[in-house]
């Protein structure tokens, strides 16, 4: 035999010597899930270890991430059903803990990179990322007002990048227009740009209590069928001022991560999303499988396929293992 693959994996030092893929914690973006109030702490049922936060104890779990090396951080408001309405009206209120909460962390760790989710769920009476009319449709053009409003408060908070979860066409570049008109040309946009409609959200929707009151998001977010749609999405992002293209889920969605990697030169980013971590702490619970070990697996797959940013809620565990 001339050629015998196997001499090239003989050795620890040749194996690790060889390795094309490697995992750093400043790849991740650690998604953080915030509640109004003080001193309050409190685990997602169907996602154990990860914890909603009030602002003073997650400016403590920021802190504690820091010195572990992660320096991202996307977050997310649960919102009491009290302040939700039809137009996610809190959400572009400067006074809400949510939006008050963002500069407060800001200021605390001016170095750290903060994103938001812009899109209406979590504020909407709805639990739609759009505005409802009274046939229960999705409004496009009217939900970018909002979008926009929503955007630019946080801009004002001093977040350094905005993250357009909603689906909605043409939001992009309304955000980013709107975001230029009012100084904040330095605040990065990175787009939701392939985001499928997936079952893979429900924990999230757990977490913040977000789940839509009727129907489904099929109307603005993407077909799982569907690869060469993302290209769609992806020429409108690039057009329109985004600075990285997300795919979403990430695991089910290789395919989709490699193919924008091959075909943008923007950074491409990945959501590790909220049932793609229950899935694996479900089995590592019930012993059917090594969760650490699938774990860093799953996000050295996510790397390999091309994304460079990857959202995920393994975030400090994996740098507790990459540290070691
Ligand atoms: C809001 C939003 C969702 C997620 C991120 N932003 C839920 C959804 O679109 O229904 C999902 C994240 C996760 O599952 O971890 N639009």
């Amino acid at each position: 035999m001339l050629k015998r693959p196997r001499r090239n994996r003989k050795s620890a030092v040749i194996r690790k010597m060889l390795e094309e893929t490697k995992l750093s914690t400043s790849d991740f973006m650690f998604p953080l899930f915030l509640l109004e109030g003080k001193k309050k702490k409190s685990e997602v049922n169907s996602m154990p270890g990860i914890f909603r936060y009030s602002t003073d104890l997650m400016l403590k779990e920021i802190d504690e991430c820091m010195n572990l090396g992660i320096r991202a951080f996307d977050i997310f408001p649960v919102v009491d059903e009290i302040h939700k309405d039809k137009t996610a009206s809190k959400s572009y209120d400067p006074d809400f803990f949510y939006n008050e909460s963002l500069s407060i962390i800001k200021e605390e760790f001016p170095e750290a990179c903060i994103m938001t989710d812009v899109a209406m769920d979590p504020y909407s009476s709805d639990g739609h990322d759009g505005l409802v009319d009274e046939n229960g449709n999705i409004l496009n053009d009217e939900t970018l007002e909002i979008l926009g409003s929503m955007a630019l408060t946080q801009a004002e908070m001093g977040v350094d990048i905005i993250g357009p979860s909603d689906m909605m066409d043409g939001r992009v570049e309304y955000i980013r227009d709107l975001l230029d008109e009012n100084g904040f040309e330095n605040t990065s946009i990175m787009s939701y740009t392939a985001k499928y409609a997936s079952a893979f959200y429900g924990p999230f929707r757990d977490a913040l209590d977000s789940a839509p009151k009727f129907g489904d998001k099929k109307t603005y977010q993407m077909n799982p069928a569907n690869q060469r749609e993302a290209i769609i999405e992806a020429d409108l992002d690039e057009e329109e001022g985004a600075d990285f293209l997300m795919v979403k889920p990430a695991l089910a969605y290789l395919d989709v991560i490699k193919l924008l990697k091959d075909n943008y030169d923007l950074p491409i980013a990945a959501y590790n999303v909220s049932g793609e971590y229950s899935m694996v702490k479900a089995a590592g619970k019930m012993g059917w499988l090594d969760a650490d070990k699938v774990m860093m697996e799953s996000l050295l797959s996510i790397k390999r396929a091309g994304a460079k940013v990857i959202l995920t809620y393994f975030a400090k565990e994996a740098a507790y293992y990459l540290n070691k």
